[in-house]
């Protein structure tokens, strides 16, 4: 008899958005789930809490929480987010020297204990985060991924939405590039109900701009208002959108944090840009035609995340 085996999911830090993934990747039957943060009894309370909700939320995922790598052993999936939040007055940028000590620490250890993986990085600053990944753990590019573009793209449609009344559902968009103030949303690939958002009826310029900016400065909108970390809801379930199309084999195409080899003209950085996602994790890269205008601001974005990649060498992060 065919045995059918139940994916088995790591989740890399047990705070705000890793226990929010924990709870969503359980409620949408992913697999098995193990949280793992080095807070003694922090995975192990969220986890059990999760499980004792199974009963009433009709929940058949079982949710460990554990201190010892050894538990995320074979885990066919990977998602991080250990490290620290953004606090008022930070920048993501702000986090990278705290935040690599931490990515090397985990890369190692997700090395050692689910070499065949694919990886999905949460932690900021976001696109230097992935690629310190990719680069301790030797992984393949198409395993290895950063969550950002969903989240942006879905705060850029939530702004829409609210502005035009239109459901969330009627709306789609981009926003590619890095995940911060140079980020690129993309008006004229958004679409309101099938019409390019700058041709939607009572759409303006300057409606368009503020739109843009508010999406820019999205995270920190929300760091100023609950002052103590950052958003995690959002964040979570945008990389729960990724998790389920790789281990469904759903060939969506998102917007996300993905390693180049040429593709926009780029070479060895990971930068937002609209991928198709699958069994095989990163499937392709799609290549969309960009004005001028807007292929400046994508290389003005990939600079930044050259940048970041220049402070990860000067702090001896990187050879
Ligand atoms: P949090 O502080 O609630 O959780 C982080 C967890 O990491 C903590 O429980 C902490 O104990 C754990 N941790 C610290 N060092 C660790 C280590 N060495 N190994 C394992 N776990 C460790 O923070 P959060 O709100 O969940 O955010 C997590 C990260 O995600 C932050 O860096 C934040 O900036 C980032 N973030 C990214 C996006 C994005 O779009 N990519 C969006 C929001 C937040
Ligand atoms: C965000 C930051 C924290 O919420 O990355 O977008």
């Amino acid at each position: 008899m065919r045995k059918f085996s139940r994916p088995k999911i790591a989740l890399i830090g047990a705070g705000m958005i890793g226990s929010n993934l924990a709870y969503m990747a359980a409620k949408k039957g992913l697999g098995d789930i193990v949280l793992y943060d080095i807070i003694e009894g922090l995975p192990q309370g969220k986890a059990l809490d999760i499980m004792e909700a199974t009963p009433v939320d009709k929940i058949n995922s079982i949710i460990t929480g554990t201190n010892n790598y050894e538990d995320i052993k074979g885990s066919d999936l990977v998602i991080i987010t250990a490290g620290i939040p953004r606090k008022p007055g930070m920048s993501r940028d702000d986090l990278l020297t705290t935040n690599s000590k931490i990515m090397q620490q985990v890369a190692e250890n997700v090395k050692i204990y689910a070499p065949n993986s694919f990886v999905i990085v949460i932690s900021n600053p976001l696109d230097a985060m992935v690629y310190l990944f990719y680069q301790i753990s030797g992984f393949e590019k198409n395993r290895v991924m950063g969550m950002a573009g969903i989240l942006d793209a879905a705060r850029f449609r939530s702004f829409i939405s609210l502005e035009t009344k239109i459901s969330v559902e009627s709306i789609s968009a981009f926003v590619l590039g890095g995940h911060g103030d140079s980020m690129v949303p993309l008006p004229r690939y958004s679409y309101v109900g099938g019409v390019p958002l700058p041709d939607f009826p009572g759409m303006t310029q300057a409606k368009i701009d503020s739109i843009v900016e508010r999406t820019r400065k999205g995270g920190g909108e929300i760091v100023a208002l609950l002052k103590t970390g950052s958003a995690f809801y959002a964040p979570a379930i945008s990389a729960i959108a990724m998790a389920e199309s790789i281990i469904k084999d759903q060939k969506r195409v998102y917007p996300a944090a993905v390693y180049c080899d040429g593709e926009y003209g780029y070479n060895d950085l990971f930068i937002g840009l609209p991928a198709v996602f699958g069994g095989n994790g990163v499937e392709k890269i799609i290549e969309i035609k960009l004005e001028d205008h807007e292929k400046a601001a994508l290389d003005k974005s990939a600079e930044a995340v050259e940048h970041l990649k220049g402070d990860l060498r000067n702090l001896k992060f990187l050879s």
